[in-house]
């Protein structure tokens, strides 16, 4: 068994590290507290190929792997959780699908600019009443009488990069009798007629990563804008899904290393009793089950990428890397704001921004509980 990476691999992360360390986390406070878009930030990502590490050069990205995802986004999400997310939805929810299933011409308007970062991409699946049940949709694409194209009407939810994306890879019901055979993706110009976005959601955390809710109101698309056949959508969203739950996974990582590496260097200065905290067992417990599950997470998140990689079928590692490494985020800012007292406790110090931000990971791109099913039922099956 071969844990070490490739230079091209160690490579990306350092330069991914380097960046995020110098332009991205001296930035990270502001961006939360001014709910604040990183526009400038995800443009120069765009320079560097991380917002489409895995797609070819030919389609505009920086022809890496999976695993070079992982590493490049927990180096991101460490330095700003809100960068990571809006890094993340662009690269494994639009730019991943786009691949797999677009035509040469979609990937010539789409694809090429997305993964350069040149434009950016969101994914609307959620609705008001379909959430965790994803396959329960009523957002309904009717075909226009001459079969040209399709008229979109319905409401979408917690659309992250929604409110200042370019595309919209969407998820709708063109025949809602079908259930879950019946859903269709499009790829949907977000400027385009009969589509618009509402207010900017105030969240607890990821304050930097704007998301809304999504109206369609008689949008007219055209069929040329279907992303694979009819009824091929909820394929298309859960495989996307299964890419997408590698980077919150990598995103949660990212965050608890946050945590755990401020806990500790503020162990080593903050005296109590005549010495450091650093020394009672008390606190080195603590670092020492952080640091320990933050491997843990980090050693699945890598076999559920390299498995990728590999082109085997990967739900189940996926499901388990984003289910562990999410748990651990928040067990490790929780017990690192602890680490840092009452001064934890004021928003000078990054150890609240890091709890908030841990929170949403085990939310979006499938709750714990979805985790849970999907692990189960591949438990069961074998
Ligand atoms: N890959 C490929 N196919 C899959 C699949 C996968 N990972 N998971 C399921 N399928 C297929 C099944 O094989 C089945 O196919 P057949 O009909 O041919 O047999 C079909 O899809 C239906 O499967 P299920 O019966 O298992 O589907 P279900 O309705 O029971 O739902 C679920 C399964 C796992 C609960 C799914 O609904 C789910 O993942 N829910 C969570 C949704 C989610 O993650 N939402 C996140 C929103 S996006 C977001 O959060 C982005 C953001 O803002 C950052």
């Amino acid at each position: 068994m071969d844990l070490s990476f490739t230079p091209e691999q160690t490579l990306l992360r350092d330069t991914a590290r380097d960046f995020a360390q110098k332009q991205v986390a001296p930035h990270a406070a502001a961006i939360d507290k001014q709910h604040r878009f990183p526009r400038e930030i995800i443009a120069q990502l765009g320079e560097l190929g991380l917002m489409g590490v895995a797609i070819p050069e030919e389609w505009g990205g920086a022809g890496m792997d999976a695993v070079s995802y992982a590493l490049a986004l927990e180096e991101i999400s460490r330095a700003c959780a809100s960068t990571g997310v809006i890094m993340s939805v662009n690269n494994s929810l639009c730019c991943d699908p786009l691949l797999k299933f677009g035509s040469d011409d979609q990937k010539k308007q789409w694809l090429l600019p997305l993964a350069a970062g040149k434009k950016l991409g969101c994914f609307a699946l959620s609705e008001p009443e379909a959430g965790s049940d994803a396959a329960a949709q009523k957002t309904v694409a009717k075909k226009t009488a001459d079969g040209s194209g399709y008229v979109i009407n319905g409401t979408k939810n917690f659309i992250t990069n929604g409110p200042v994306a370019d595309l919209i890879v969407l998820m709708a019901m063109t025949d809602p009798q079908a259930g879950h055979k019946g859903i269709s993706a499009f790829l949907i110009d977000a400027k385009a007629e009969g589509v618009s976005f509402g207010p900017v959601d105030d969240k607890l955390g990821i304050r930097g990563a704007p998301s809304a809710q999504l109206f369609l109101s008689d949008a007219p698309v055209a069929a040329s804008a279907r992303l694979g056949n009819e009824g091929d959508g909820f394929k298309i969203a859960m495989t996307a899904l299964d890419g997408g739950r590698i980077g919150i996974a990598a995103q949660a990582l990212g965050i608890a290393r946050a945590a755990f590496e401020a806990a500790t260097r503020y162990a080593t200065e903050r005296k109590t009793f005549g010495q450091p905290i650093a020394n009672h067992q008390a606190i080195q417990f603590k670092l020492a089950d952080m640091c320990t599950e933050i491997d843990a997470a980090r050693l699945l998140i890598w076999r559920a990428a390299a498995k990728k990689d590999a082109k085997a079928r990967f739900t189940t590692e996926a499901a388990m890397a984003k289910l562990f490494a999410s748990e651990v985020a928040n067990r490790v800012a929780k017990e690192a704001l602890q680490v840092f007292g009452g001064y934890g406790y004021l928003t000078d110090f990054p150890a609240e921004r890091h709890y908030r931000d841990a929170k949403i990971t085990e939310i979006y791109e499938g709750t714990s509980e979805i985790q849970r099913l999907v692990i189960a039922s591949s438990v069961l099956k074998d």
